[in-house]
């Protein structure tokens, strides 16, 4: 620590403001550190460098050659006989068996539908056939995309190990701010979202000369949006191949798509199955981060006490928060011995093969996100899963060897209570992003979707975009939403981003981006020390500076810190977090040098103008305490709370106006990352949107009667219809 150096204004503010408590704290964490030394096994150890470095080391693994030395000959024997092993492993896939037929379909067609359940190979062995039949002769890529970015970068390692080649030469993935491609690659997992971003670029996607829409059965929003594009390329590029894969039965629809594209169905393995419970992984999906914490405290303090003779548990928690050095945990195989126990969010339920698991524990739910168009909310919803979710996720066990799937619900439950199918992403979610992408694609038709989106939220999407002045009211993109379209970033952080260069401060609000970004993973919280923990978030709240402040206080004082692990450690901060941060801060700052966007600090001083871009982008975000002490959203007058996890939930008095970065429904609506705001920003930097009336209006009698609900679209102004937009 450099405590005695002056470390630039805000630190010391830091320091100056240092008061018993924050010493308390201080001494407290020290000897928290201390005890931890030398304990095996500490959760919040982190056992990678980097997630990254790590697939790529298991990729390389026995693939690199290395200097020539005598000792090298041992070395070559035991790197032959594992791509031995590698090559008879693959031929053991039911995928294999087809691989002729498979390739003289994809020869006679343009467009193919392939179905087979998971662990086929169709992830990892489709595009290495493509390869080798020489698909990529001519120069052009395979791009295989996926819905998650764990996915595309585990599944290219191991198919660059397979290839016996280093990832990121002729295998290599794409995902958004990490591209691991060279100029070798020929074969790209990437991201669906990514390959949608590419098609900004490269509208006829000329690259590629066949496209691999994998994990179509996610329904995913870009997968969406992609299967509309690709579909459209299609017609003008008869050379380029087109393959949709799917694990799940619904191949009609996607057939029904793309003009009764013929279906290529790969029957999975049969096993006998076993009787007894012999070892073998388990996976218990869970529905999110809190619960799979909880579970993994329970079965940690049940299994302490279980003695020697019962084989070891070992307890991987996966989640999408979760850092990515830790997801990668789940792909070691447990020591010999020892039993390895997934706890996943349904994250694991395609796409992800965790090798050795024999038994899926499914209670049947899972979290969905929904989106209300009529109020703009988001929220995540426990809801009990499709049959088709549950078939695959029983699917999930005896991917690498036989296996077991213990449901908890009755099998009345699924052939009665259960939908068939989860509704696609598409239609329930937030579009503005996509709508602007597609504008900035130059789609002006609503174009052809799978299942098309509401037009509810559509409607909802350009209205968001036209108030943030994305389009202008003819629905035409502007210089402003040209600008935002660039930066992969939700429109409304992209707008704050976009206006900030207005008042002198893109570098802090860009920071700020940057950690909104990063999601809930920037501190963390082991429950054992969650109060020293809490105190030590509340240090970066300095005042009532808000939520977004105390983000761009973390990273600059991270950044004075020399970017230290030994600083994260100390004040309960992910360190992969900020490392990552900053990696993305690194390529935003070259995106906005592409769009013009001048760098310039406000150095610390004008908070002010840091709170106005952010309420720039995020005006509709607002609420106001009313006399009651409730805070209600304004214009749409609903009833809202601070989230606790805020450092504006314990401020007294509590500000009259707030902005926020999201709603989250769980028992209550809670505002999350909150900064106070004065109203006549509000007048100053939407005027279009509010009027002196509405800040300090009386409560509507109708509105209150509704609680807090309603009354939204009557006091909303008109606003352009969707036909305005759209060819409908
Ligand atoms: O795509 P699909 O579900 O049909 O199968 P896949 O992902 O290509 O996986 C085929 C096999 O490759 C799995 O059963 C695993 O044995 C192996 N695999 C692996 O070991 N590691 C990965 N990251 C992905 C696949
Ligand atoms: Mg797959």
């Amino acid at each position: 620590d450099n405590d005695g150096e002056p470390r630039g204004s805000k630190g010391k503010a830091f320091s100056e403001q240092e008061s018993w408590e924050d010493q308390q704290i201080r001494k407290s964490q020290l000897e928290f550190r201390a005890k931890d030394r030398g304990r095996a096994g500490d959760e919040y150890e982190f056992v990678f460098d980097d997630a990254v470095e790590f697939v790529k080391a298991a990729a390389m693994a026995g693939t690199e050659p290395e200097d020539e030395t005598d000792e090298l000959g041992d070395e070559i024997d035991a790197k032959a006989m594992l791509q031995r092993e590698l090559q008879d492993q693959r031929k053991t896939l039911p995928v294999y068996k087809f691989k002729d037929e498979l390739l003289k379909a994809i020869a006679e067609h343009q467009i193919i539908i392939v179905v087979g359940e998971t662990g086929s190979g169709k992830t990892t062995q489709i595009p290495q056939y493509l390869h080798e039949a020489g698909y990529t002769a001519n120069g052009r890529k395979i791009a295989c995309t996926q819905p998650r970015r764990v996915a595309a970068m585990s599944v290219a390692a191991r198919v660059a190990q397979e290839m016996g080649v280093k990832l990121g030469h002729e295998v290599g993935y794409s995902i958004r701010f990490e591209d691991c491609t060279s100029e070798k690659t020929a074969v790209k997992y990437m991201t669906d979202g990514m390959l949608l971003r590419e098609f900004l670029g490269e509208p006829d996607l000329a690259s590629y000369g066949v496209v691999i829409v994998d994990e179509a059965h996610e329904r995913s929003i870009s997968t969406d949006i992609l299967l509309g594009l690709v579909k459209d390329v299609a017609r003008f590029r008869p050379d380029l191949k087109l393959l949709i894969s799917s694990a799940t039965l619904n191949a009609e629809k996607f057939s029904d798509f793309f003009d009764m594209a013929p279906v290529f169905k790969i029957p999975g393995r049969r096993y006998k199955l076993h009787v007894t419970q012999p070892p073998g992984g388990i996976l218990l999906f869970l529905t999110g981060q809190e619960e799979i914490e909880t579970v993994e405290e329970i079965l940690r303090r049940r299994t302490r006490g279980l003695g020697t003779k019962i084989a070891e548990l070992v307890i991987c928690p996966i989640y999408a928060n979760l850092p990515t050095e830790l997801q990668a945990k789940i792909f070691e195989p447990a020591p010999p011995g020892a039993r390895k126990v997934v706890l996943a969010t349904n994250i694991a339920e395609t796409s992800l093969t965790i090798d050795g698991i024999s038994y899926v524990v499914d209670p049947r739910f899972c979290k969905v996100k929904s989106y209300s168009p009529r109020t703009g909310t988001e929220s995540l919803l426990v809801q009990p899963i499709s049959k088709a979710s549950a078939d695959q996720r029983a699917g999930r066990s005896g991917r690498t060897g036989p296996g077991k799937c213990f449901r908890l619900f009755t099998e009345h439950s699924y052939k009665e209570d259960m939908a068939d199918e989860t509704v696609p992403e598409i239609q329930r979610s937030n579009l503005a992003s996509v709508m602007l992408s597609l504008k900035a694609l130059g789609i002006d038709d609503i174009f052809d979707f799978v299942d098309p989106p509401a037009s509810e939220g559509l409607l909802r999407a350009l209205e968001d975009l036209f108030a943030l002045g994305a389009l202008n009211s003819h629905g035409e993109l502007t210089k402003t939403g040209r600008r935002m379209a660039e930066l992969p970033l939700d429109p409304m952080l992209a707008k704050a981003i976009v206006a900030s260069e207005r008042y002198g401060c893109s570098e802090e609000v860009l920071t700020i981006a940057v950690m909104l970004s990063a999601g809930n993973a920037v501190f963390y919280r082991p429950k054992d020390r969650a109060l020293v923990a809490d105190a030590a978030r509340q240090r970066f709240n300095a005042g009532n500076a808000g939520d977004h402040v105390a983000l761009l206080n973390v990273y600059t004082e991270w950044e004075q810190s020399g970017y230290s692990t030994e600083w994260c450690a100390d004040h309960f901060v992910q360190s992969r977090t900020m490392r990552r941060a900053r990696d993305v801060r690194e390529q935003l700052e070259a995106l906005l040098e592409r769009v013009e966007i001048e760098r310039r600090s406000c150095c610390g001083g004008d908070l002010d103008a840091v709170r106005k871009a952010i309420t720039v982008g995020f005006f509709r975000n607002t609420a106001q305490r009313q006399r009651d002490g409730f805070y209600r959203t304004l214009k749409t007058w609903r009833t809202v709370f601070v989230h606790p996890s805020s450092g504006m939930a314990r401020l007294d008095p509590p500000p009259r106006w707030v902005v926020y970065h999201e709603l989250v429904e769980t028992s209550n609506e809670y505002m999350r990352q909150v900064t106070e705001l004065k109203p006549e920003w509000l007048l100053e930097v939407a005027p279009h949107y509010y009027q002196e009336n509405n800040l300090d209006a009386p409560e509507p009698k109708k509105a209150k009667a509704a609680h807090g609900q309603g009354a939204a679209v009557a006091t909303e102004k008109p606003s352009p219809s969707l036909n305005d937009f759209f060819k409908v």
